[in-house]
């Protein structure tokens, strides 16, 4: 049968069920952080306490089921096709090595960090935010907690927003580029990461209240409104890849 010949090897049929796998939650993942960031959340603006309130207990909790899973086996997916590719024969390149390893480290830091933010921070504290409405509904206190923590969730779910954009164009560039053929390694590299690692630690610890507060500046620029995430998450990827790879990297 086919689909077991050298089964192990990096082009082998273990390797494409785990790609599909990985597309496959990626995309639910990725498409629910959409519905979130732009549908669910201008939405619950306009909606009443009480309905805000069933649909966080009945569709939001639901949906942040499919979410977190998705995000945990995207996450499982990934890093065994890491593992898949990395077992090469002595005298081939290795795969996290040259232009093809840097350019799926820089789709996995962001994707990485995202998944970190969806079980770290946007569960952790939509946890208290929807055990919160269970008690107002069931006749209870609210927790006085509640508030912060959906505005932590919040920034972080946003925060993943604007990284998802420069995440995917990497992940898809090293399968698909048109500009390296081999594995060449860059001169650099050392450059390109000192201003990748800048870039993105600022945007996160931001995110996080790390840099001036949750409401700081940056956050209320980048974060509050969902269109201004979408316009910084595509001019993330131009400066990521005209700064970094063009001009630093210089592949
Ligand atoms: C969570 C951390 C993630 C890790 C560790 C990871 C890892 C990987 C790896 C190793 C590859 C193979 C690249 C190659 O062909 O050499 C890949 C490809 C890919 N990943 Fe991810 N990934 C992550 C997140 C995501 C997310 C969130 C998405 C969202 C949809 C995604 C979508 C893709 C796509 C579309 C490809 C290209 C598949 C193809 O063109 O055949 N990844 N990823």
């Amino acid at each position: 049968m086919q689909l077991f010949k050298d089964f192990f090897e990096p082009y082998g049929a273990l390797q494409m069920i785990v790609r599909a796998g990985h597309i496959l939650a990626g995309i639910t993942w990725i498409g629910l952080l959409y519905f979130f960031n732009f549908v669910q959340t201008p939405a619950y603006a306009e909606l009443t306490d009480g309905a805000r309130s069933e649909a966080l207990r009945k569709l939001t909790f639901r949906a942040l089921w499919w979410f977190r899973y998705a995000a945990l086996l995207t996450f499982v997916f990934g890093i065994t096709m890491v593992g898949i590719y990395s077992n090469t024969k002595t005298g081939q390149p290795k795969y996290l090595e040259g232009l093809r390893g840097t350019a799926i480290m820089t789709g996995m830091l962001f994707g990485i960090t995202m998944f970190l933010n969806v079980w770290g921070v946007i569960w952790r504290n939509q946890k208290i935010v929807i055990a919160s409405a269970e008690s107002v509904a069931g006749g209870g206190a609210a927790n006085p907690e509640a508030a912060g923590a959906a505005k932590k969730a919040a920034r972080a779910s946003r925060c993943n927003t604007f990284f998802s954009v420069t995440m995917l164009f990497f992940m898809v560039f090293t399968a698909h580029n048109t500009f390296f053929k081999e594995n060449t390694p860059s001169q650099g590299t050392i450059g390109y990461w000192i201003f990748v690692l800048i870039v993105w630690a600022f945007i996160e610890a931001s995110a996080l209240g790390f840099i001036g507060g949750l409401d700081s500046p940056f956050n209320k620029m980048a974060f509050d409104k969902h269109k201004n995430t979408l316009w910084g998450a595509f001019g993330l990827l131009v400066v990521v890849y005209l700064v970094g790879w063009e001009l630093l990297l210089k592949p």
